[in-house]
C-alpha cells in the first residue's frame, strides 16, 4: 500500500533572482509552496555571506507563507530577537555553534516562534539526544553549509533514518527537514525514510518551470503498512 506523503516544500530564495524579489517569492507561493527558506549565512561559520534581518523583513512584506529562517552563523543567540522581529515564523540554529542549546531552543520559543537545530553532515545524530523532545524541527544538512548548488551527501539517509526513529519515540511532531542537493530525483529516497520537508534552492529557482518541481515533490508517495 502506498499514500501521498504530504510533504512539506520549501523553496530556498539563496538561489533567487534577488533583482526581483518580490516575484521571486510570489512564484514560490503560487507554485503551492509551504514554507518559504532563509539562508543567513555570516561569512564566519560559514565560507559565505547571503543576508541578513533586512531581507527577511522585505520577504516578510511579500508573503503570508511560512518562514522558515536557517541561521548558518556565529553565536546565533545574538540576532535572534532581530529574525524574529524581522517576521521569521521559524528560527533554526546549528548544533555546532551552540554552547547551550538548551537555553537557545528555549529562548527562540519563548520569542513565540517555533525551534529548529539543524547538523552538519559530520555531526552526528546522537547529539541532539537530550534536545529532541523539545524541537519542533530538525534540519538534516545534505551538503556542507555555505553555498547552493552543491551535490547532495548520501549520509543524510542513514540521519533521517536515526531520527525518524527517535521521533516515533519521542516526538511525534517533530518536522524533519533535509537541506543541500534536493530534487525530484533524490528526494523520494529521503521522503520515504523519513523527511517531512524539502528545502530546494536551485532545484526549484533554477528549473525551467519551478511549478513542476513542488507538484513533484508533493506527489511523492510514501510505503504504508
Ligand atoms: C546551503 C543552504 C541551503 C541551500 C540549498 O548552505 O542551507 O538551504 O540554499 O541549495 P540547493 O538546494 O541548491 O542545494
Ligand atoms: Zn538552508
Amino acid at each position: 500500500m502506498e499514500k501521498q506523503s504530504n510533504v512539506l516544500v520549501a523553496p530556498s530564495i539563496l538561489s533567487a533572482d534577488f533583482t526581483k524579489l518580490r516575484s521571486e517569492v510570489e512564484l514560490a507561493e503560487k507554485a503551492g509552496a509551504d514554507w518559504i527558506h532563509c539562508d543567513v549565512m555570516d561569512g564566519m561559520f560559514v565560507p559565505n555571506i547571503s543576508f541578513g534581518p533586512m531581507i527577511v523583513e522585505a520577504v516578510r512584506r511579500c508573503t503570508d507563507m511560512i518562514i522558515d529562517t536557517h541561521l548558518m552563523i556565529a553565536d546565533p543567540d545574538r540576532y535572534i530577537k532581530e529574525f524574529v522581529a524581522a517576521g521569521s515564523n521559524q528560527v533554526t540554529v546549528h548544533q555546532e555553534e551552540c554552547k547551550h542549546l538548551h537555553r537557545t531552543i528555549d529562548f527562540i520559543k519563548s520569542c513565540g516562534v517555533k525551534a529548529g537545530v539543524s547538523l552538519n553532515p559530520s555531526t552526528s545524530v546522537s547529539m541532539l539526544d537530550e534536545i529532541l523532545p523539545d524541537l519542533d524541527l530538525v534540519l538534516v544538512m545534505s551538503v556542507n553549509p555555505g553555498f547552493g548548488g552543491q551535490k547532495f551527501i548520501k549520509n543524510a539517509i542513514e540521519k533521517i533514518k536515526k531520527i525518524d526513529q527517535a521521533r516515533q519515540e519521542v516526538n511525534p511532531d517533530l518536522v524533519i527537514a533535509i537541506d543541500g542537493g534536493i530534487n525530484p530525483d533524490n528526494a523520494p529516497s529521503v521522503v520515504e525514510v523519513g523527511a517531512t520537508a524539502l528545502i530546494a534552492g536551485s532545484a526549484f529557482y533554477k528549473a525551467p518551470d519551478p511549478f513542476e518541481v513542488v507538484t513533484k515533490f508533493k506527489s511523492i508517495s510514501v510505503p504504508t503498512f
